[in-house]
């Protein structure tokens, strides 16, 4: 508790040094600053950020941190079912395979996000599977996807949120998937994909498991039902991605809570990723140095949860810098504030890909 309250301290009050003065990690810089890539590795985990290659190729400063920061990308939307198949048999693997390709230029591994998630199946493809009801399309799917990435893509979250404590049947989402096939379309997507890529760790990735609320509650525990269950039936399950969208509306974040659910994970032979990491403010009006404070307090203690944990193998945020993340669609942006002040800061870089205190907090953390 100690070291969190100091880490809370030392997260907002920190002269944070600026981006250019932390050496590049190669063989020669040393690392006596080292990146976020360098304080995972050294505690035996990775650190990775979701990414667009069109971004990338669009922003130096951003190809840079990715390029200092990250083992590790997760195709933000690239490799999702509909910007790979946008009209049925139409496959656009441009942006994925520029992702890919820039991931093994550089020597960094790549997550693949995700097979299944009802928010990225192309409208044609849920058609098609409510009027058919019709496995070999997903068959298709994983079958076309799987094998082009196999030498570059060991880790997939094949079925992406099908939990859901508060409208879904026996806790499971009732997307199209659950309503064509049952329950039991989660067993057969595991057995899809792993027939289609023997030797990839597959998981299930999902949200809303962090906070202290009966509905996380439930989560955590449907979660860990389904896990269980799978693992009884001999599904190739390897891990869960917990996803870590953490909200500061949400708190106060109790370590224990989270503590004992990557335990319970870890129990069940389970692998664990932070997978999508960040932090939605709830008041954009304090002064910037509070708000930072706030999100790099938030994170500290919740990154020091889940690494003592062994079973969590790494960390990937979603997104480097507040410029990109998905949070600015979800936050009110006070008419009030101008400028960067009005975004969301819930990532380890600012708007001008300046690292902030939620940067130097994570190192910290990645490093004890
Ligand atoms: O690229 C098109 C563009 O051509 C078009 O004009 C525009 C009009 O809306 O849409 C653009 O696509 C959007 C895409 O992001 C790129 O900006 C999609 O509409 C939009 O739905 C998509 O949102 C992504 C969302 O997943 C759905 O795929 C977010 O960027 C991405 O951050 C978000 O990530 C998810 C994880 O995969 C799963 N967990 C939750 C997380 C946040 O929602």
């Amino acid at each position: 508790m100690f070291q969190i309250s100091r880490r809370r301290f030392l997260g907002g009050m920190i002269a944070a040094p600026v981006l250019s003065a932390i050496p590049f990690p190669s063989a020669e810089s040393g690392t006596v600053q080292p990146s976020l890539a360098r304080a995972a590795h050294s505690n035996g985990r990775f650190f990775g950020a979701a990414a667009r290659i069109d971004q990338i190729d669009a922003e130096p400063a951003l190809r840079a941190a990715m390029l200092r920061d990250c083992a590790c990308l997760t195709p933000e939307i690239h490799l999702k079912w509909d910007s790979l198949e946008p009209a049925p048999g139409q496959h656009d693997f441009a942006p994925a395979d520029g992702l890919a390709d820039f991931a093994k230029a550089n020597g960094l591994k790549l997550r693949g996000h995700t097979l299944l998630w009802e928010q990225s199946t192309p409208d044609w493809a849920r058609r098609a599977i409510a009027r058919d009801k019709d496995w070999s399309l997903i068959e298709r799917h994983f079958g076309t996807v799987m094998p082009r990435y196999r030498s570059r893509i060991d880790e997939w979250d094949v079925v992406n949120e099908p939990i859901d404590s508060e409208h879904g049947r026996g806790g499971l989402r009732r997307n199209s998937f659950f309503r064509a096939f049952g329950p039991d379309y989660i067993r057969r997507a595991l057995d899809e994909a792993h027939r289609h890529a023997p030797g990839a760790l597959l998981m299930i990735n999902d949200y809303g498991f962090d906070y202290d609320n009966p509905v996380e509650e439930d989560r955590r525990r449907l979660m860990l039902r389904l896990a269980e269950r799978l693992k009884r039936e001999g599904a190739p399950l390897g891990g869960i991605g917990v996803q870590a969208h953490l909200d500061l509306s949400k708190g106060p974040f109790k370590p224990r809570i989270v503590r004992d659910f990557l335990r319970d994970l870890a129990g069940l032979d389970l692998r664990i990723v932070i997978t999508e990491l960040d932090v939605k403010e709830q008041d954009l009006t304090a002064p910037i140095e509070v708000r930072d404070a706030r999100v790099a307090a938030e994170v500290g203690a919740y990154v020091e949860t889940a690494l003592a944990e062994p079973a969590v193998k790494g960390i990937v945020t979603w997104g480097l810098s507040d410029r990109h993340s998905w949070l600015q669609d979800q936050v009110e942006q006070p008419s009030s504030l101008k400028g960067p002040a009005r975004l969301n800061r819930g990532l380890p870089y600012d708007s001008k890909l300046e690292p902030k205190a939620m940067y130097w907090t994570l190192r910290e953390a990645l490093l004890t």
